[in-house]
C-alpha cells in the first residue's frame, strides 16, 4: 500500500525511501515491512516519526526491527559494517511524546533497556550461523539535515557515541512507550566527517547500503526465522 493511502502519512521526500508498506509473509512469519520512513529534519515533527510504529502495534506487532544507514566515529568501524545499537544518544532534543498522553502510552516511560537484550544476542548469533559478523555500539541521533561537523564528531566521541545518523530514535521511544520489543541495525555507509578522508554524500551512502542489502536481506530473513509464534 502507498503511504499517500494511509491517512496522516505523507510521501517520503528522501531518495531511497519508497513511501510503501507491504505486508506478508517472511520465513512464516506476518511480518508488515515499511520502506521509507518520516524523519525530523523534513519537516514532520516527532510524532508523524512515530506514527508507522503505532500503526504497526495496531496491526497487531509486537516486535519492532529498524534499520538505518550512519556515520562511523568509532575507528573499529568501516563503510558496509552492520553494527547492531546498543543504545542511543537523543541528541535531536525532540521527544515523539510531547504533548498529552496518548491513550494507551505511558507518560514516564522507562528507556533503561531501549534495545531488547535477548533479541541483541540473537542477532548476532543468527548472524555468526550464516558467516557474517556484526559490530555493536551506541547510536547517536542528530536532527540533520546537514551531516556533522568534524568539532560535532569529536564531541560525539567523547559522549560515548560510536554511530551517528538522523532517525530511529523517535520510532524506538515511541514502541518502548507502547511496550514493544525493539532491535535495531546500523548499516555504517561512510566514516564521520573529520574522520572520513573525503566530503561524505548522499549518492555514497545510498551505493554502500545497496552493498550491504544482501547480507542485511539474509540477516533479516534468518532473524524472523528463529521467532516464535
Ligand atoms: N552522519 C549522519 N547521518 C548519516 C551519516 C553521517 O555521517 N551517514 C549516513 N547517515
Amino acid at each position: 500500500m502507498d503511504y499517500t493511502d494511509i491517512p496522516g502519512f505523507a510521501a517520503p521526500t528522501v531518495e531511497g525511501h519508497a513511501g510503501r508498506v507491504i505486508s506478508g509473509q517472511l520465513a512464516g512469519r506476518p511480518v508488515l515491512a515499511f520502506a521509507g520512513r518520516f524523519h525530523v529534519y523534513e519537516g514532520h515533527s516527532p510524532a508523524v516519526a512515530g506514527l508507522p510504529v503505532r500503526v504497526a502495534h495496531a496491526l497487531g506487532a509486537r516486535l519492532l526491527l529498524l534499520s538505518n544507514a550512519a556515520g562511523g566515529i568509532n575507528r573499529a568501524l568501516k563503510p558496509g559494517d552492520l553494527m547492531v545499537i546498543t543504545d542511543h544518544v537523543n541528541l535531536s532534543w525532540r521527544n515523539p511524546l510531547v504533548g498529552p498522553v496518548v491513550p494507551g502510552d505511558e507518560r514516564f516511560p522507562d528507556m533503561s533497556q531501549p534495545y531488547d537484550e535477548e533479541l541483541q544476542r540473537r542477532l548476532h548469533q543468527v548472524a555468526a550461523s550464516i558467516g557474517l559478523t556484526l559490530q555493536s555500539g551506541v547510536y547517536g541521533g542528530l536532527l540533520g539535515p546537514t551531516y556533522e561537523t568534524p568539532a560535532e564528531v569529536r564531541m560525539l566521541e567523547r559522549l560515548g557515541v560510536d554511530a551517528v545518523g538522523m532517525s530511529t530514535i523517535p520510532e524506538v521511544i515511541v514502541a518502548r512507550a507502547l511496550g514493544m520489543r525493539c532491535v535495531a541495525l546500523s548499516c555504517v555507509t561512510n566514516q564521520a566527517a573529520g574522520i572520513s578522508p573525503v566530503p561524505i554524500a548522499h549518492e555514497d551512502v545510498l551505493a554502500v547500503t545497496a552493498r550491504a542489502a544482501r547480507d542485511f536481506e539474509r540477516l533479516v530473513i534468518e532473524f524472523v526465522r528463529t521467532l516464535d509464534a
